[in-house]
C-alpha cells in the first residue's frame, strides 16, 4: 500500500494514540473483513481509514451530505480505498453513494446517522453480515424503530462519549464554526440553544464561558433544570428565541424552528444547526414565511430569509452541523476516544457473543477505554 501523503491526516494521526493501539490489538479479528462505512470525510476518519487498509480490512467509504472534504476524499482513493462521496452531493446522490457502498456485501457496517444499515437490512444482509455499530444520538433512534436481527452497537449510548465528544468536542468546535462562519463577536452576544443534550449543554457552555449571555429551552423538564442549575436562562422556545442573535439547534428532532418559532426570531438572528440533520428547521414552514432570499458570500453559507413585516434570518451552511461545514468538525483528541470505541465495538461485534439487536457498548469495552483515557491526560 503506497504511504499515506495528506497532511491534516499526517496530523490526525500523531494525535491518535488510542485509536491507533485498538487497531493494532483488534487486526487479528477485523483483518479480511469487508467494512461498509459512513462516517464524515475527513481528517480524522481518513486516519482510522488508513489504520485499517494497513491492518487488512477492505473498507468501502461514503460521508455525509455537505461535509466531505473532497481532497482527504482523493487521498484515502490514491490508497486505494474505494470512496463513494462529494462534498457537492446533495441528499438524493448521497442516497446512490449507500447502495454504492453496499455492493462490496459487508460483513461489517460502521455507520452514522443509520441510512447505511437501515439499507442494508431492508435489501436484506447478505450471508456473512454479523453486524456493526451506529456513531449517533439520531441514527440509534431510528434503528430502534426497526427489528434489528444482528447486534448493532449504538456508539453514542456510551456515558464515555456523550462526556468527551458530544459535551466538550461539539461545544468547542460549533463554536469555532461559528466564529469562522460568521466573524462576530460572542462575548456578550444573546444566544438561544434548543436542546440540552450533552451537545447543546456543550454549545451552551462554551458560548457562556466566552461571555455570551446563554437561554435555554428543553422540553425535558430534568434536561431544563440541568441548564438552570449550569447557569443559563431556561424557558419556552419562543420565549428563549425572541431577542437571540445567534440560534443554535442541537435537539435531533425535525420542525424544532417551525412556524411560532421563526415567527418569535429578531430581525437579524443567525441560525446554526448543531444536531445530525438540518430537519430541526422546519423547511416548509420556512419556505412559507420566506418573501425573498439574499446571499451574503458564496451561496448557501449564509442565507439572509427575509420574512412578512421584513425581519430577516440567516441560515448558516444550510443548518447542516456547523462543526463540519464551517470547522474542522470535533478535536483530534474528541474524536481519537469515539473511533476507539468504534473500533473495539466492531471488535466485539467480529468475535461473535453479543446479543441480536440494538445495543449500547459493552461495558468492558467502555471502562478499558476510560482507564487508558485517564492513564493518557492525568
Ligand atoms: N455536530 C456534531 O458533531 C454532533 C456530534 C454528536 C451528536 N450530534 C447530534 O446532535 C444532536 C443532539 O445530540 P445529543 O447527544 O445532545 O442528544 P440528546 O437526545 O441527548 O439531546 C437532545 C435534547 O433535545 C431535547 N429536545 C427534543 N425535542 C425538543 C424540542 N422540540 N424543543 C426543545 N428541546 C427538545 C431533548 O429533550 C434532549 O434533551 C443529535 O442529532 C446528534 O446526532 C452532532
Amino acid at each position: 500500500m503506497p504511504s499515506f501523503v495528506h497532511a491534516g491526516t499526517q496530523w490526525a494521526l500523531k494525535h491518535m494514540p488510542l485509536t491507533t493501539a485498538a487497531v493494532e490489538e483488534t487486526a487479528p479479528l477485523l483483518a479480511g473483513r469487508r467494512l461498509a462505512m459512513c462516517l464524515h470525510v475527513e481528517p480524522k476518519t481518513a486516519a482510522l481509514v488508513t489504520l485499517l487498509a494497513r491492518a487488512g480490512v477492505e473498507v468501502t467509504l461514503t460521508g455525509s451530505p455537505g461535509t466531505t472534504h473532497d481532497d482527504v476524499a482523493d487521498a484515502l482513493r490514491a490508497l486505494g480505498v474505494r470512496v463513494h462521496t462529494r462534498r457537492a452531493d446533495d441528499d438524493a446522490a448521497h442516497a446512490r453513494n449507500v447502495v454504492q457502498v453496499l455492493e462490496c456485501e459487508p460483513d461489517l457496517t460502521l455507520d452514522n446517522g443509520a441510512d447505511l444499515t437501515l439499507s442494508l437490512l431492508g435489501s436484506g444482509a447478505p450471508a456473512g453480515y454479523l453486524g456493526g455499530t451506529e456513531e449517533t444520538t439520531t441514527g440509534g433512534v431510528r434503528l430502534r424503530e426497526k427489528s434489528v436481527g444482528h447486534p448493532v452497537v449504538v456508539i453514542n449510548d456510551s456515558r464515555l462519549k456523550l462526556l468527551v465528544e458530544n459535551e466538550f468536542g461539539v461545544g468547542q468546535s460549533v463554536v469555532q464554526g461559528f466564529l469562522n462562519a460568521t466573524n462576530l463577536m460572542v462575548p456578550g452576544m444573546r444566544a438561544a440553544v434548543l436542546g440540552y443534550g450533552p451537545c447543546g449543554k456543550g454549545v451552551a457552555d462554551t458560548l457562556a464561558r466566552l461571555g455570551a449571555r446563554v437561554s435555554v429551552c428543553d422540553t425535558d423538564p430534568m434536561r431544563a433544570l440541568q441548564a438552570i442549575l449550569d447557569g443559563h436562562r431556561v424557558g419556552p422556545a419562543p420565549e428563549v428565541l425572541a431577542g437571540a442573535q445567534a440560534v443554535f439547534t442541537a435537539t435531533g428532532a425535525p420542525g424544532v424552528l417551525g412556524e411560532a418559532e421563526l415567527a418569535a426570531l429578531s430581525d437579524g438572528a443567525v441560525v446554526a444547526g448543531v444536531g445530525h440533520f438540518a430537519w430541526e428547521i422546519d423547511a416548509d414552514a420556512l419556505r412559507a414565511a420566506t418573501v425573498r432570499t439574499v446571499e451574503y458570500g458564496e451561496p448557501g453559507r449564509r442565507t439572509g430569509h427575509v420574512l412578512a413585516g421584513g425581519r430577516e434570518v440567516v441560515i448558516l451552511d444550510r443548518g447542516r452541523m456547523l462543526n463540519l461545514t464551517a470547522a474542522n468538525g470535533n478535536s483530534i483528541q474528541a474524536m481519537d476516544l469515539g473511533l476507539t470505541l468504534q473500533v473495539r465495538s466492531l471488535a466485539a461485534v467480529a468475535a461473535g457473543g453479543l446479543a441480536t439487536g440494538v445495543q449500547p457498548v459493552p461495558g468492558p469495552v467502555e471502562q478499558r477505554i476510560a482507564a487508558d483515557l485517564v492513564a493518557r491526560l492525568r
